[in-house]
């Protein structure tokens, strides 16, 4: 028996690393799971793998009529709504401030907040009616970069510290009924993307070298799956392991909180 049975979850951008981990954990788990997700190449995939498991939606989490449409047609499928979790994101591949060509700042802030935030916003709003009638809960992905600098440029590092003050603010707003939580990963080498406004778009966090960054920049020192991840999630989702949770975020970075001011890697003889 799973900690999920019952429970109809979505989750965006579920085609591609940690959502398409989820997607699959909260199968495993007895979930029915509705997906968000921009990429018709990565929900066709999703449909061959899961077949009628899934509800898919080929939409842009920055429409809030795509987040109305996912909702809808979940519900529709499997009769409720238990979880949202709020995961499509861009990352802005720690681009610095004086790096961003003055005549892209516009187009590169709408960017990042439009997708990292107000894609989280425009899910909440059109979950929450049904999230109520439930008792459910929304699961936000926040990063390290919700806490740290240097896990991004300002844009990425603002957008997920946002993210953290939504996760407070509507766990608030939205008490008793719903629960309000996040799970801040560290790295993973998945297909993360960067920001067309500074040509980005094609690219992928999963060029860089990230075993060996996540090997200094840790005290776990080692890369984590996108799968590692995902227990935190199941754990928000269900209502009897998480009665008492909300406005809480798990940091499951890997320890980079309590790195300490000296070098990890190889910095003791366990
Ligand atoms: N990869 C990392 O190192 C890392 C570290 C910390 C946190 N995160 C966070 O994990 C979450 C998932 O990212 P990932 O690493 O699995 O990347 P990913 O690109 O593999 O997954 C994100 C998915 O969201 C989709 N997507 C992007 N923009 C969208 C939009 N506007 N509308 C609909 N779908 C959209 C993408 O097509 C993709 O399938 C993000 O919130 C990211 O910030 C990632």
């Amino acid at each position: 028996m799973g900690w999920l049975e019952d429970n109809v979850a979505i989750i965006t951008g579920g085609g591609s690393g940690l959502g398409r981990a989820l997607v699959e954990r909260f199968l495993d788990e007895g979930a029915k799971v509705g997906v968000l997700e921009r990429s018709a190449e990565k929900l066709e995939k999703l449909r061959v793998d899961f077949g009628d498991q899934i509800v898919t939606i080929e939409g842009d989490v920055t429409k809030f009529e795509d987040n109305v449409s996912v909702v809808r047609e979940t519900v529709r499928k499997f009769g409720r709504l238990d979880t949202f979790v709020g995961n499509a994101a861009i990352w802005d591949f720690s681009t610095k401030l004086v790096d961003i060509p003055a005549d892209r700042l516009d187009a590169l802030f709408d960017e990042m907040f439009h997708v990292n935030v107000k894609g989280y916003l425009n899910g909440a709003k059109a979950a929450v009616e049904e999230l109520a009638r439930t008792g459910g809960s929304i699961v936000f992905t926040v990063s390290n970069a919700g806490f740290y600098a240097g896990g991004g440029g300002p844009l990425y590092t603002a957008s997920k510290h946002a993210v953290v003050g939504l996760i407070k603010e509507l766990a608030f707003e939205f008490g008793p009924k719903i629960r309000v939580n996040g799970v801040a990963p560290g790295g993973m080498a998945t297909d993360l993307r960067g920001p067309v406004s500074i040509g980005l778009g094609g690219s992928s966090v999963s060029t860089l070298p990230l075993a060996e960054i996540l090997k200094e920049w840790t005290v776990l020192q080692e890369l984590a799956e996108p799968a590692d991840y995902t227990g935190h999630y199941v754990l928000f989702a269900s209502k009897k392991n998480s009665r008492t949770a909300t406005g809480a975020i798990i940091n499951c970075d890997g320890g980079m909180g309590v790195r300490g001011l000296v070098e990890v890697a190889g910095g003791n003889d366990l």
